[in-house]
């Protein structure tokens, strides 16, 4: 095959470039007007009162812990099937990740396994919502309620998603977004966390600069005033250029996720019938945000169909291998195979197909025959 597929391509270009040329023709590089307003702009699509932006995902729910008060001698309760970054997160905050294995149809956290995972040290559950599917976030809220738990969202696949009416944030005290380079909303590298909280928000705002309560763009609006080190902070404020290249983007999201469902009707169509190969469960009442589209496959198969794709010039990613039985993790948390069945027979399983808005049908076409004719061959 001569045709190269690739697994991601991003569509950005000259509306990226004016507001980029926007930001540069002003004074403030830095956190300034345009993040403010991307901030106005991305709480709003949520329905959400307040939105920062920030410089990851990661670090977002590395504060969204602290700000919450959650650190050394703490649990949180997460998943297995995610990408470590939300482990490390909660590690980095000081407190200890509880993993809870995943449903198989879909490879969210188990709503119905979270509540025997509680103790007297549990003091947030921290879901993931895989692929842009949102977990049962009203099963996860009642648990949490019950227990004084608060919720932290891991929405780094999932801005647009929808679930029983609830978006990203709907019912959590936090929720945190990625817009590392090849995320649905993407400026690189950046994140944000969107809060109905007026007070926690304003403690993550503190958090995200120093503990500062003067930031450069307040220096410039009001000349130079003298500042205060109110707590210890971190550097984690998104930069106006970031804001830039995301606001244009946010315009086009719900267009873009039309052209992504597409797309992935178009797999389903050729692959959902195929007996050795499994599509994630969409429960009914759902958008689902389709950030990726992943196919599990018999455990065999999966790593040769890795390399035959790539031999045949189409570009495939692993979302995920269960993180609990990476070296570290594993060694920090006593973690060993057979501990989350169903997260390591996902993460044997999964390959995350092409996938991207502006991806031709043709290319579609292109990787569900080599699918097919790999799975053949392999088959006999
Ligand atoms: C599920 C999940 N959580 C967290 C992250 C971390 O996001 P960031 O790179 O913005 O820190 C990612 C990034 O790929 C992710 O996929």
């Amino acid at each position: 095959m001569s045709t190269k597929v690739e697994f991601y391509r991003h569509d950005l270009g000259a509306p990226e470039l004016e507001a980029i040329a926007g930001v540069l023709k002003g004074p403030i590089l830095t956190t300034g007007d345009t993040v403010a307003e991307f901030e106005q702009k991305f709480a709003a699509y949520l329905g959400r009162k307040h939105a920062l932006g920030v410089t990851s995902c990661t670090g977002a729910m590395h504060m969204a812990l602290l700000a919450l008060g959650i650190g050394s001698g703490d649990e949180v309760i997460t998943t297995p099937m995610t990408f470590i970054a939300t482990a490390a997160a909660i590690l980095e905050a000081g407190a200890r990740p509880v993993f809870v294995d995943v449903e198989p149809d879909t490879g969210n956290i188990d709503a119905a396994k979270v509540e025997a995972a509680v103790t007297k040290r549990t003091k947030a559950i921290l879901p993931v919502h895989l692929y842009g599917l949102l977990c049962d976030m009203r099963a996860l809220r009642a648990i949490a309620d019950k227990h004084g738990l608060a919720i932290i969202e891991d929405a780094a696949h999932c801005v647009e998603g929808i679930r029983d009416g609830v978006r990203p944030g709907g019912l959590a005290e936090v929720a945190c977004f990625s817009f590392y380079a090849t995320k649905n909303l993407s400026c690189g590298e950046g994140g944000a966390m969107v809060t109905d909280d007026s007070e926690l928000y304003e403690k993550l705002k503190m958090l995200r600069l120093h503990g500062m309560t003067k930031n450069a763009n307040d220096r410039h609006r009001e000349g130079y005033q003298h500042w205060d080190m109110k707590i210890l902070g971190w550097k984690y404020n998104m930069d106006n250029i970031q804001a830039a290249i995301l606001l244009p983007q946010l315009e086009r999201l719900d267009r873009k996720l039309v052209q992504r469902e597409r797309l992935a009707n178009r797999y389903t169509e050729q692959l959902g019938k195929l007996n050795w190969l499994q599509l994630p469960r969409l429960p009914e009442g759902t958008t689902h945000a389709r950030h990726l589209f992943p196919v599990w496959l018999d455990a065999p198969l999966r790593d040769r169909m890795i390399k035959e794709l790539h031999g045949r010039g189409i570009g495939t990613v692993v979302n995920y291998r269960a993180i609990h039985l990476t070296s570290f993790l594993a060694q920090e948390l006593g973690c060993k195979p057979g501990d989350f069945p169903v997260a390591e027979s996902i993460g044997d399983r999964t390959i995350s197909l092409p996938y991207y808005p502006t991806m031709p049908d043709a290319h579609v076409d292109l990787v569900c025959d080599a699918l097919k004719s790999i799975a053949a061959e392999f088959r006999g």
